[in-house]
């Protein structure tokens, strides 16, 4: 296979994408390629919609164009392929590919402009989201970690929590912030331009000697399944290594617990409701 993308999505063929001629519909190439280039801009730091209204606008198709060089069958694992070719003032052309077993099937050519949100008119692409395509395609970061006490992490910390907790779980206000928050150590992640998608904490106040326990994690929707909530435990579990930590325990909801038994973590005793969700105690010596 070509390696010439800095970007591939991997999708199969369904049944109902396969016309009278037992082939995939030529209409249904431009769904694949969106349903890429959504992928695309969560890997490139920018989750729609808040990476866009974070920076003030959106991308609206101008053009597409595309050959057909083979045909795709039902069952087909499609590989989609996507690059940024060029940046112009307030134009993005990409090219793109879909192969299936390294054989090329369609190529493409499609031109993005960035619009204001403010005039609903194109407007020159920001800056930082040169930086965050720049950097996908370089495979250099497109998120930024850091760690530190209440005052430091509160804006990103109370955006995410209140994106996760709040709005998507409907866990109430006054549940949310407690005064662990100001004992606490925080770990944050933005995109490059400063969007909020992750964070955790560390709390060792009022814990047994060598004892912390790790809470109010949480992963904005859209940037889930990049690995960021993995970063951000362990920069927990480093942060707790450093003050001597020897165990950590928390309270994974139970739709969690995998995520945390694969960074060791074991479950211990019955589930319980805590906010009104099912939740069970976890532990992990380090
Ligand atoms: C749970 C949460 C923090 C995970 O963050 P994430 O960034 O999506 O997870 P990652 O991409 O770092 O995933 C790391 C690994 O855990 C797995 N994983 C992530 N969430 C999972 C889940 N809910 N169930 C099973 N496995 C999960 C991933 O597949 C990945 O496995 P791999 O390394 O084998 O590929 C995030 O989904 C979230 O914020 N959920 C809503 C709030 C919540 O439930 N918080 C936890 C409160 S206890």
């Amino acid at each position: 296979m070509t390696t010439e993308f800095p970007f591939y999505h991997h999708l199969r063929v369904r049944w109902s994408e396969v016309d009278a001629q037992k082939v995939v519909f030529n209409g249904h190439y431009l769904n694949f390629l969106d349903t890429a280039m959504s992928e695309y801009w969560r890997a490139s730091g920018l989750p729609y919609p808040e990476g866009f209204v974070h920076l003030g606008g959106d991308v609206f198709a101008r053009s597409n164009a595309l050959q057909y060089h083979a045909p795709a069958r039902f069952g087909d694992c499609l590989s989609i392929g996507v690059r940024c070719d060029r940046i112009g003032n307030s134009s993005l052309v990409f090219a793109w590919e879909i192969r299936t077993s390294g054989r090329l099937l369609v190529t493409g050519e499609t031109v993005y402009v960035f619009v204001s949100l403010e005039t609903t008119r194109p407007a020159p692409v920001p800056e930082a989201m040169r930086l965050q395509l720049d950097q996908q395609r370089q495979g250099a970061p497109v998120h930024a970690l850091r760690s530190g006490d209440w005052p430091s992490t509160a804006s990103t910390a109370r955006a995410v929590r209140t994106a996760v907790f709040i709005e998507e779980q409907g866990i109430p206000q006054a549940e949310e912030w407690d005064e662990d928050d100001a004992l606490a150590w925080h770990v944050v992640v933005t995109n490059l331009a400063g969007l909020p998608v992750a964070t955790g904490r560390l709390i060792t106040a009022g814990m047994p000697k060598g004892e912390a326990k790790i809470g109010r994690m949480a992963v904005l929707n859209g940037s889930r399944a990049l690995g960021l909530g993995q970063q951000v435990l362990q920069a927990l579990i480093d942060a707790a290594r450093q003050r001597s930590i020897e165990r950590l325990t928390l309270h994974a909801q139970t739709s969690a617990q995998a995520f945390y038994q694969r960074a060791g973590f074991a479950p211990e005793g019955p589930v319980f409701d805590e906010v009104g969700i099912p939740h069970i105690v976890m532990t992990l010596r380090i």
